[in-house]
């Protein structure tokens, strides 16, 4: 049977004028909405006690598993205002299925899709107000569904207590420059994930371990890094938290294709089709890092983008690393192709397009 997931309201929620206030100039990750979901699964007994509170902290014994082995996976989705005031989200069957997927590698039990949606539903619609408005650019609330294993044992196997739960925060552009290329800094010193790791999985671990290269990138005046294979250190990755595609001069669209070190990007699979319907010829290949470096000189690559359910389509412009650097192909405010794609993207989320896919999901 669905889970179900009862409202207690929140006793403090924040008033009108303090939410208008906040969707203002929500930035990225920094403000939360009034309630959370929280469900509860148990060895045994399966998945129970769903249920919508008020956004507070939790308690956790200091002993519980997620706090020392890392047991922990979560999913990143949106829910847009569109024109007649309705909300909705972007292919969340997508995200119900790789989080799933992601439990299998962390040894987490799956959720059912209907729970995952179920769940989005559910707290969307009693935080519905803090959808902003539609037209107001490039705002939304952003969906954070996580699950951890919340059982107090120190001993080194799948937990048998685990949380599920979705928070939602009020967004704007992921970087606060907007359209402005960002910087990548090559990280030939660590890689974000190997062979057999967990690399597809969308797991804090991967980031965590993303984090030391991006101090590295962020020394050298760089806002990203870009990851090599970690075996030859030879074929393009991803940034850690975006998957990355290069425009050749050709028509061709390329993105390093899944090795199960890289993470199986929605927005990435959603460009790959949309491409095609924008005349392009897109290919999932294994990608040098030589290729980047040569590309950009010769001008057989003539744009390359970053994407991610946070950043959207974001322009990259200059490659650095230890003793070097590849020159931007982006101009201000990124090409033509890559900005072709965002604008695609964002009229099917926001509703400004025919959704010929039937990608959008009503939350409310
Ligand atoms: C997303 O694009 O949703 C991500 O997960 C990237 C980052 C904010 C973790």
């Amino acid at each position: 049977m669905a889970l179900s997931f009862p409202v207690t309201p929140a006793a403090h929620p924040r008033s009108d004028s303090e939410r208008a206030q906040i969707l203002v100039n929500p930035g990225f990750g920094t403000n939360f909405t009034d309630h959370m979901l929280v469900a509860t699964w148990t060895d045994g007994q399966g998945w129970n006690d769903g249920k919508v509170v008020e956004y507070g902290p939790i308690t956790l014994m200091p002993s519980a598993a997620v706090l020392h082995y890392a047991q922990e996976i979560f999913e990143g989705l949106k829910a847009y205002r569109h024109e007649d005031g309705s909300v909705w989200s972007f292919r969340p069957e997508a995200n119900a299925q790789r989080l799933n997927r992601s439990a299998t590698r962390l040894a987490l039990p799956q959720l059912p899709e209907e729970d995952f949606i179920g769940s989005l539903r559910a707290l969307v619609e009693v935080d519905q107000a803090w959808v902003p408005g539609f037209g107001e650019g490039e705002k939304s609330l952003y969906l954070r569904p996580f699950m951890y294993a919340s059982e107090a044992f120190l001993g080194v196997r799948p937990a048998k207590t685990v949380t599920y739960s979705v928070i939602a925060s009020p967004a704007g552009a992921y970087f606060s420059g907007g359209l402005k290329p960002v910087t990548l800094w090559l990280s030939t010193r660590y890689a974000r994930a190997g062979a057999g790791g967990t690399g597809a999985a969308k797991c804090g671990g991967n980031y965590a371990s993303s984090l030391a290269g991006q101090l590295e990138g962020m020394e050298h005046g760089c806002d990203q890094v870009v990851f090599l294979d970690s075996s030859t250190q030879t074929y393009i990755e991803e940034l850690g938290g975006m998957n990355l595609f290069f425009v050749m001069k050709d028509g061709r669209i390329l993105t390093p294709q899944l090795t199960g070190s890289i993470l199986e990007g929605v927005t990435r699979a959603s460009i790959l089709e949309l491409s095609k319907e924008l005349g392009l010829d897109p290919r999932e290949e294994s990608i040098e890092i030589e290729q980047w470096k040569d590309g950009v000189r010769s001008g057989e690559i003539v744009e390359i983008f970053a994407c991610g359910t946070a950043a959207v389509v974001t322009p990259v412009g200059e490659l650095r690393w230890d003793g070097g650097s590849a020159p931007s192909t982006a101009g201000e405010n990124g090409g033509e192709v890559t900005n072709s794609i965002r604008e695609r993207l964002l009229d099917i989320q926001y509703g400004r397009a025919e959704d010929a896919h039937g990608w959008m999901t009503r939350l409310v």
